[in-house]
Formats: structure tokens, C-alpha cells, sequence
């Protein structure tokens, strides 16, 4: 007989806010449509302001519509899921306002809690001592953060003591979605279920590592929180460090939560903490000024808000990290990241080395190095690129470069999405894919160095036309190196 789906009460702090009902929402709605949730469970979203529950379930209606796939909201199906629904208007940061909470929570003891704050986190501390004065604190609660933690080390420490004064290690889920799209755990099962790329994963044999996330939306009626965190606090102490934790970590002993953490956390406390002179010559700030995405006028960054703005926080990164270990050293990893770019892509590019000699005369073309493709977004794919003979009896020994495909896309229509995946990991209480403690703090720590010299030394933003590829000075950057950004597509 097939297992029952877990029974569970999810409380959304932040329930209308942008994350809630564009990722939260659908990612539990295909949840519950799938069964990986039983029936029984609720929905409970903290709102600030008074909404009935009608006005609420028709905005989730209307939302979903919006952001579920078209065809995906089925009208039968959502009569039953709006009857998991419900909405409380309480001030979240008093615990004299939590009695309506407690009153709906304790109707079932026994039942897991999961309190997803999806708020900005310096309200991550008020929450979870409210919850705790209330005694709605079970064994069986846990509670998700969102990122970014904190706005610097200081701060993350600041919130994550409040949080670890209620809730043990075990029951805290840092999320980072990017570490449940689909794409990012295939790393980890092509590196250390596939022996022939261990002797090849090292700095004899690679010759450097690009990670770019490029995304063509700009702040998206997000610009007071963006202008707070911008693209290295948003992006790269998170997302980007993530991905290169995977490239780089060694293979873990097991596929436990703490192996997996463990190895990921030698690698960020390996990256090498840039002097002065290296973050000036090693890091690029830019941002994006007027331009067009996808065919249409869009404003810079300054006008992109309901009033004009004078603001020197960056929306693109490129940087150059080092990893100072024997695996890693000498190899660099080029991360970039931005908004407002010519296209949207995810990609990770392992470039190996050129061959030591060529028997191949090719009118003095050299023969180019290979590289394993990762796509992450929008299309999923990995890529080896070989070189091959050209067919045919005309060409000689003349080469080209072939790409060996595995075809990561499954006959499904539809890819669970990150949140989906994530989320049901809290429901069956699985931290792998969630940042611990002490991973938090070392990307904090690398990004500080760069974060803290960047403003004592004003390092200023370079501005970007909107739908390109960043400022020039992130392509001088690598090719000062003599190496260039992967051409994507
Ligand atoms: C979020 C950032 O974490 O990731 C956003 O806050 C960004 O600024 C988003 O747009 C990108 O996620 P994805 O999955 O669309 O690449």
C-alpha cells in the first residue's frame, strides 16, 4: 500500500508578498494537486493589513493564474485546495498578536508546523521569539529562511542567534533555491556517479571555470529591496557561491545533509580573501542604464522605481575567485551575474586544458580545448565539446568541435520547480539541499572582503546599456587573463 502523504500546517509569514504568491503559492498548489500532501493540510498566510478570507483566496486565485503555467490552475482542483486556505491579519513582529495564530494552530497539537518567513530578515528574530512565547514551538516545527540572511556577517550572526535560541540546527531550513533546480543536483551526479571526470577534476587538467547567471528582468517593482542588497548580496553570496561550492567541493563520504555541508563549507572557507589591489583589478560593479530587453525601451536602474533615484548599487558582478587548496590552485573560477542582460541564461563552463602539442595542421588553427556545457536555465542541458574530423574526403585532417549531449530534459511537460522540490524536503524533513550555519557565515566572510573594500575605496559602479552583456570592463577582466567568456547559445 502506498504511503499516506505527511499531514502538515504551513504558516506563510510575508503571506501577500511578492515570493509568497508568485514561488510559495504554485510550488504548494502542484504539491497538494500531486499528493505529496495530504489533503488535510493548511495554508495559513500573516498579511499586515485586514483582507477576509474571500478577498484572500480570490487574490491567490488570481495569482496563480498569473504564475502557474498556462492550462496548470484546473478549476476543479482549486475548489479544494481554496478550502485549505486561510488568512490572518496580525502584526508579526508582537507576540500579543499571535492569539488568533494560536488559537487555529493548537486545534492539531500533533501536527508538523512549518513556518516559511518569507519577510526581510530582520524580522526573522522578532518572529521566532513571538512564536516561542506563544508556546507554538513544537518538536515537530521547523521554520524556512529566506535569503539573504542578514546584509552582511554581523547581521546574519545578529538574526541567526535569534533563531537558534528557539529553534534547534536541525529544524532551520536556509533556503537557497538554486539548489533545487533540477540541473544544479545533476553536478553531483554527474561528478561522483561517473569515474572517468575524478582524475580529471583538477587544476592539471582544468584550466578555468565560468559561472554565469544572467537574467533580462530588472528590479521588478523590487527597488527598495534591491537597492539595499544589489547583485553581490542578492546573487553571488548565495546563488553563485552555491554552484561554485558544487563544482569545486570534493566528493563527499555520503549524501547526508552534514557530508554534503561539510565538504562545501572547505571550499568557501578555501576562497582566497582579495587585497586591496586584487579586488580593484578582480571584481567589476555595474549598472544598468536605459537600454532595451526583448524588442521593448525599458529605464535604467535609477528610473526604474515610481520616482527617480540617485543610487550606486551594483545589478551585474563579475569577479575573479581563487581557490587556495591543492585541487583548485591556479584555477581560476570567473562568476558573473546581472540584470537587464542581452539574454537570460544560467551556465556553468569547466574548460580543460589545451593539448600540449598538436600533430594536427589545420592552417594553423589550434586545436580548442574541450569543455563540459552546463545549462542550468532557461533550457536544461550538459554538453561535452570534442573535437572531431570533419567528414568527407576533401577536408584533410581538418577539425571541428562536436558536442556530446546527455539529455537531461525528461518526456515530463513540466519540471517540478525549485520551491517545489525544496518545499517538500521540509515537509519530509530532509536538510541536504539547505545552507547550515557555518556555510552562511563563510560566504558572508569572503563577500564582506569585497563588499568592505569596495566602499572604502569607492569603488564606483560602471554603467551598462540595458539588453547587453554588462560593462566592458568585465570582458577586459577575463581577457586580461588571456581567456573569454563562453559565447553562449
Ligand atoms: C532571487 C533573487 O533569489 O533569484 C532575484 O532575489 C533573482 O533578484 C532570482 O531574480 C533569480 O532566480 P531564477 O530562479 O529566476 O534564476
Amino acid at each position: 500500500m502506498s504511503k499516506q502523504p505527511p499531514v502538515v500546517d504551513i504558516v506563510i509569514f510575508g503571506g501577500h508578498g511578492d515570493l509568497a504568491l508568485r514561488k510559495i503559492m504554485p510550488a504548494l498548489y502542484f504539491l497538494f494537486s500531486q499528493k505529496y500532501i495530504g489533503v488535510e493540510s493548511r495554508i495559513i498566510s500573516t498579511v499586515r493589513h485586514p483582507f477576509s478570507q474571500t478577498e484572500h483566496r480570490n487574490l491567490v486565485h488570481q495569482k496563480l493564474h498569473e504564475y502557474l503555467p498556462p492550462g496548470h490552475c484546473s478549476e476543479a482542483y482549486w475548489q479544494s485546495f481554496s478550502a485549505r486556505l486561510t488568512c490572518i491579519s496580525m502584526d508579526i513582529t508582537d507576540a500579543g498578536s499571535y492569539t488568533e495564530l494560536a488559537g487555529l494552530l493548537q486545534k492539531f497539537p500533533e501536527r508538523a508546523r512549518i513556518y516559511y518567513l518569507s519577510t526581510p530578515s530582520s524580522l526573522f528574530g522578532n518572529i521566532c521569539t513571538a512564536l516561542e512565547q506563544t508556546g507554538l514551538v513544537t518538536p515537530d516545527s521547523r521554520v524556512v529562511l529566506e535569503k539573504p540572511i542578514g546584509h552582511d556577517m554581523a547581521s546574519f550572526r545578529q538574526i541567526d542567534d535569534l533563531v537558534t535560541a528557539v529553534f534547534h540546527e536541525s529544524q532551520i531550513f536556509r533556503i537557497d533555491h538554486y539548489l533545487g533546480k533540477d540541473t544544479v543536483q545533476n553536478i553531483l551526479a554527474l561528478r561522483f556517479s561517473n569515474a572517468i571526470f575524478k582524475p580529471l577534476w583538477n587544476s592539471q587538467n582544468i584550466d578555468h571555470v565560468q559561472i554565469t547567471v544572467a537574467e533580462t528582468v530588472g528590479v521588478e517593482g523590487r527597488w527598495g529591496y534591491y537597492e539595499r542588497y544589489g547583485a553581490m548580496r542578492d546573487m553571488v553570496q548565495n546563488h553563485l557561491m552555491q554552484l561554485l561550492c558544487l563544482i569545486a567541493m570534493e566528493p563527499p563520504g555520503h549524501l547526508d545533509s552534514d557530508s554534503v555541508r561539510n565538504e562545501k563549507v572547505k571550499v568557501l572557507k578555501a576562497l582566497r580573501k582579495m587585497d586591496k589591489r586584487e579586488i580593484a583589478e578582480k571584481t567589476v560593479r555595474g549598472q544598468y542604464r536605459k537600454g532595451a530587453s526583448n524588442g521593448l525601451p525599458v529605464p535604467g536602474y535609477l528610473e526604474d522605481d515610481t520616482e527617480p533615484h540617485v543610487s550606486d548599487t551594483e545589478t551585474f558582478v563579475a569577479i575573479r575567485a581563487d581557490i587556495d587548496n591543492w585541487t583548485w590552485s591556479g584555477v581560476p573560477f570567473y562568476l558573473r551575474t546581472g540584470k537587464r542582460m542581452s539574454e537570460r541564461f544560467s551556465e556553468i563552463i569547466i574548460q580543460f586544458k589545451k593539448i600540449p602539442h598538436s600533430v594536427f595542421p589545420d592552417n594553423g588553427k589550434p586545436v580548442e580545448p574541450n569543455k563540459l556545457v552546463i545549462h542550468l536555465q532557461p533550457e536544461e542541458s550538459i554538453k561535452l565539446l570534442l573535437m572531431n574530423k570533419k567528414p568527407g574526403l576533401t577536408n584533410g585532417m581538418s577539425l571541428r568541435p562536436v558536442e556530446l549531449e546527455l539529455n537531461v530534459a525528461e518526456d515530463d511537460p513540466r519540471s517540478p520547480t525549485a520551491y517545489e522540490r525544496l518545499l517538500l524536503d521540509v515537509i519530509n524533513n530532509d536538510p541536504t539541499l539547505f545552507m547550515r550555519r557555518d556555510e552562511v557565515e563563510a560566504a558572508w566572510e569572503w563577500a564582506d572582503y569585497i563588499l568592505n573594500h569596495w566602499e572604502e575605496d569607492s569603488i564606483r559602479v560602471k554603467g551598462y546599456t540595458a539588453g547587453t552583456d554588462g560593462p566592458s570592463a568585465a570582458v577586459a577582466l577575463i581577457e586580461r587573463d588571456g581567456r573569454s567568456w563562453h559565447e553562449h547559445g
